[in-house]
């Protein structure tokens, strides 16, 4: 889809970017969870935290690299015990997601995270499907879980939170893959995947934030991924854009992460644009929000800031993220009625 143009003034750009019905396809929920909300889980659990306060915490959200951050993701993880502390992190981020005119959520959850620390899978799926069924009655926001397996680990790691996984099957919609991207390949998980591929869940895989475009290509042959997580390393493959663009492939984008992760050096860096102008189906998301700096909507300011985008890109953008998703085609049919009515009210007010 090439980029519309729309008499839309520049200055309305913020207020367009927070009203436009966008989809969020790129969060990890305990991501999400902010250190005040950390230091009030550990007092309520009794955890003994290794940072004295919020301040001294949040100071050492410093990143070098992919590696440097999940050391610290995950030791925050350390306060999650109980099932209303899933939902209240959950609940948490999906008050931010409707302030940013998220109209749908496809959350990715750790479970390895937890059930290794004793807690079950069963705590942590209950409490998080709970928060995103209150979404849907109270905010008007549509939830969805995809469950991601930790790459660092073992492929039979993957196959017992699988079975664990099975009996809440209709509470999650699709398997990821996340962690330590750095040699641990796609091909470590195809066995799992071509499971969860024959039980009908949706599959996605984080592939070319650090690692090379080859995991990429991998992701898509080996692990049959509908959309790639990040994937911004396809430009050093002309061969894999082209395919990307001609499949439709979405690519789940998160700028301010990217530049947290040193995966670009400023946001003025990103590769965003030229993935648009490539003709990729891009989305913007905010992967791990508490860590990386804001939310959906402040990684949109961010990035039409940096990159000097438009309306016509704010279009495609969050039309993108409805396509992408992974609701029925009359259900984005609908939200995309929405967007064209919030454009043309956006247009005539010009
Ligand atoms: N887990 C949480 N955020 C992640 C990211 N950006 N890459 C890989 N694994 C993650
Ligand atoms: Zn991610």
């Amino acid at each position: 889809m090439s980029q519309p143009a729309f008499s839309i003034p520049q200055a309305q750009l913020p207020a367009l970017l927070k009203a436009m019905p966008k989809a969020e396809l790129h969060m990890h929920i305990e991501g999400s969870l902010e250190p005040e909300l950390i230091f009030a889980l550990a007092q309520r659990n009794g955890v003994q935290l290794s940072y004295p306060s919020v301040e001294a915490l949040r100071a050492a959200y410093a990143f070098t690299d992919l590696q440097s951050f999940l050391d610290i993701y995950y030791a925050g993880a350390s306060v999650l015990l109980k099932e209303e502390d899933f939902f209240d992190m959950a609940w948490a981020y999906l008050l931010k997601a409707r302030e940013d005119g998220v109209v749908h959520t496809e959350l990715f959850f750790d479970p390895q995270t937890h059930t290794e620390r004793g807690v079950p899978f069963e705590v942590v799926i209950k409490g998080l499907t709970r928060a995103c069924e209150q979404a849907r009655t109270e905010l008007g926001v549509s939830a969805a879980l995809i469950l991601c397996f930790l790459r660092h680990l073992s492929e039979e790691d993957a196959f017992r939170t699988l079975e664990e996984a099975l009996p809440h099957r209709d509470l999650f919609i699709g398997v990821g893959l996340d962690s330590s991207e750095r040699g641990h390949p796609p091909e470590k998980f195809a066995r799992v995947f071509a499971r969860c591929r024959e039980l009908g869940l949706h599959l996605v895989a984080h592939a070319g934030e650090e690692g090379p475009a080859q995991y990429i290509t991998d992701a898509l042959d080996i692990l049959h991924v509908e959309r790639i997580d990040h994937g911004v390393r396809c430009v050093e493959d002309p061969a894999l854009v082209a395919r990307l663009a001609r499949q439709g492939t979405a690519l789940t984008v998160c700028p301010l992460s990217n530049v947290k992760l040193c995966v670009f050096g400023t946001m003025g860096e990103h590769n965003l644009r030229t993935l648009l102008d490539h003709g990729l189906k891009v989305t913007i998301n905010s992967d791990d929000p508490a860590y990386f700096g804001g939310y959906l909507y402040t990684n949109f300011l961010a990035t039409f800031e940096a990159l000097g985008l438009d309306a016509g890109h704010a279009y495609t953008l969050a039309r993108n993220s409805l396509e992408a998703s992974f609701v029925s085609d009359e259900v984005k049919a609908g939200w995309v009625r929405q967007l064209d009515d919030t454009f043309a009210r956006f247009a005539s007010a010009a």
